[in-house]
């Protein structure tokens, strides 16, 4: 029977559970066995307990739930070698040649390098004199499938990652007690929104709450964003508007670069505007609670489709990622992914704003 492993990685995100759900299930039902890594790439570095089989039944309840059951870890032993020979050595003596992760692109790109060495580190272990030529003879090729789990949408080649509607609801749920409150007293609040280096949730906050004004790091705004912003809002205030919401993304910064803070931004509702204003930042409540239905349903399918590409998959096959494409459950090679992705945040820094647009939108 083939064994085929699950673990997240990364920062959580809501639908990594129905995830791993997901690929035990499916695993089971294809006549595999599933394993779940706990806390990780520190799980797999550390074996033993960390490395449990999972039954139909150790996943029940887990659809819905938010965070990851699992644990998660952002382990830096995976990233030098002896980390992933002793991780390589763990899988080998769970029987495990099959590894279905659930994370971010750094998480998913730590995968496939560790697939690349993978024949290497197995000759390392029987050198050094881990494991013996006869333990490593059925492990020829390790079988590599990622997902991506964030709640930032920030991978190229996919619509939407698992966990991004559930923190843009809850993005929106929050806002709508601000307006409340921001209604009554008449004044302006500025909310910061998760998105390191994307801006996915403040656009999309920005978009479905009715925000006066929103600062993403793809699109920076002019240098003279004060005097733009103040003419806007003053303009919606003119127009009858008893509140001001303006979003600014984590990542939010200028044409050089320079971060854009809310403090920034307040200084020029109150001074320009005489608006009475507010900060309120978010923070990991955008990243914790239940799974929406929509990330219950993506998790659920894209789990499935991860066993089916490790059991379709020959050694030539590139690692692949399960993606969502026009609502469409597809498979996209992993680095090609993951390049994409980087050349985002490259195109950012080289001040490539244009780029960096046309590239979020690249398949
Ligand atoms: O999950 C991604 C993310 O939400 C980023 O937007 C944010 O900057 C980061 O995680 C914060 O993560 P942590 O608090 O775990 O370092």
């Amino acid at each position: 029977k083939r064994r085929i492993a699950v673990m997240t990685s990364g920062g959580d995100a809501p639908g990594m559970n129905g995830a791993v759900r997901a690929v035990v299930r499916m695993s089971i039902a294809k006549g595999c066995e599933a394993y779940a890594i706990y806390e990780g790439y520190d799980g797999l570095v550390k074996g033993g307990d960390m490395i449990k089989e999972m039954k139909w039944t150790d996943v029940r309840g887990y659809l819905g739930e938010g965070g990851t059951l699992i644990g998660t870890a952002r382990c830096a032993a995976f990233f030098e070698r002896p980390g992933r020979l002793q991780a390589a050595k763990n899988m080998v003596l769970k029987g495990i040649d099959a590894l279905v992760i659930c994370g971010g692109d750094g998480s998913l790109t730590g995968a496939d390098k560790f697939r690349a060495e993978w024949p290497g580190l197995l000759e390392e272990l029987v050198k050094n004199g881990e494991l013996s030529a006869e333990q490593i003879s059925p492990f020829k090729h390790l079988n590599i499938v990622g997902l991506v789990g964030s709640i930032d949408n920030d991978m190229s080649s996919t619509d939407a990652t698992i966990g991004c509607y559930s923190s843009l609801g809850r993005i929106c749920e929050s806002v709508d007690y601000i307006d409340a409150t921001a209604f009554s007293h008449q004044r302006a609040f500025v909310i910061e929104v998760m998105g390191r280096h994307c801006g996915w949730l403040a656009l999309m906050a920005g978009v479905s709450c009715g925000a006066d004004f929103i600062f993403i790091p793809e699109k920076p705004p002019s240098e003279n964003w004060r005097q733009e912003m103040a003419k806007i809002i003053g303009k919606h205030r003119k127009l009858g508007k008893r509140k001001t919401i303006v979003i600014v993304a984590e990542g939010a910064h200028d044409l050089n670069l320079e971060k854009i803070t809310p403090a920034m931004v307040k200084d020029v509702l109150c001074n320009d505007l005489h608006l009475d204003t507010r900060i309120t930042t978010l923070g990991h409540v955008q990243r914790g609670g239940q799974a929406c239905a929509y990330d219950r349903m993506l998790s659920t399918l894209q789990g499935a489709e991860a066993v089916n590409a490790v059991l379709e998959a020959t050694p030539d096959t590139p690692s692949p990622v399960i993606s969502i494409i026009e609502n469409k459950i597809v498979r996209k090679p992993l680095l090609e992914a993951v390049k994409l992705t980087q050349q985002v945040t490259e195109a950012i820094k080289a001040k490539d704003f244009e780029r960096a647009m046309h590239l979020r939108d690249a398949e």
